[in-house]
């Protein structure tokens, strides 16, 4: 059965990326979450898309020039009037609560533009730590950087980000000891999936938000959707 991927946590309707987020979309019951990480200055790995806080946030400035202490001053959660103050997450926050609970995590790497130098280490040492060694894929759109995770750890499933379509997607993730490939969905077709499926290489396309696209890549067998709509994604599958 296709998997539930909550697109930075629930972010239809709660900020991106915030403990928030991720609780609303267990409550939803997605399968996973995926997340987007990016290192402080002070070597924290924290939770947050763009290298610069300022979109998201009520701060400026690039997340590698700021401290940890920097980052968790600022409100994650200021553009929803509804809800209170929401921090940055950091990684060991995020693992302390998937404890208490089953979901698998999707941990994109935002290492395409900036390279930061020992961010997969020690990510690496805290999933090791915690032992979520198989609740754990990793993606990036930096395909080295998740060859280089699969090297340090290959019992850690890595999965490429493909955002143009590419020939043969399923020959290109085995060359390079990915399980699965994470496309956008606009950039495979039916046979794409059935092709990769059958050879045991899953397909978790991104990001999709339209209840017709939801249907149809359910139809075709696809192993997990990754939406900012998981609660519509679950009645879609609850009715397939
Ligand atoms: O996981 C796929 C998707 O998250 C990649 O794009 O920009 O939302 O990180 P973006
Ligand atoms: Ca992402």
């Amino acid at each position: 059965m296709t998997k539930i991927f909550a697109h930075r946590g629930f972010s239809a309707q709660y900020p991106e990326n915030t403990m928030k987020a991720f609780e609303e979309a267990e409550k939803a019951k997605a399968d996973g979450i995926e997340i987007d990480i990016q290192m402080t200055k002070d070597g924290e790995v924290v939770i947050i898309h763009d290298e610069k806080v300022d979109r998201t946030t009520n701060g400026s400035g690039y997340v590698q020039e700021l401290s940890y202490k920097d980052i968790r001053s600022l409100n994650a959660g200021h553009r929803f009037k509804h809800i209170g103050k929401e921090t940055i997450p950091t990684l060991i926050e995020l693992f302390d609560w998937m404890q208490d609970n089953t979901i698998t995590c999707n941990i994109e790497m935002k290492n395409n533009k900036i390279p930061y130098k020992g961010m997969e280490e020690k990510t690496i040492e805290l999933i090791r730590k915690y032992g979520f060694e198989n609740r754990i894929i990793f993606s990036s759109f930096n395909h080295y950087s998740l060859v280089l995770s699969y090297r340090i750890a290959p019992e850690i499933e890595t999965a490429p980000l493909l955002s143009d379509g590419i020939y043969q997607p399923w020959i290109y993730a085995n060359a390079i000891c990915a399980k699965g490939f994470h496309p956008n969905y606009k950039r495979i077709d039916q046979e794409i999936i059935k092709s990769s499926e059958e050879k045991n290489i899953k397909v978790r396309a991104y990001t999709v938000n339209n209840l017709k696209t939801m249907k149809a890549l359910m139809n075709q067998g696809i192993s997990a959707i990754i939406t900012d709509e998981p609660i519509l994604a679950r009645e879609v599958l609850t009715q397939q």
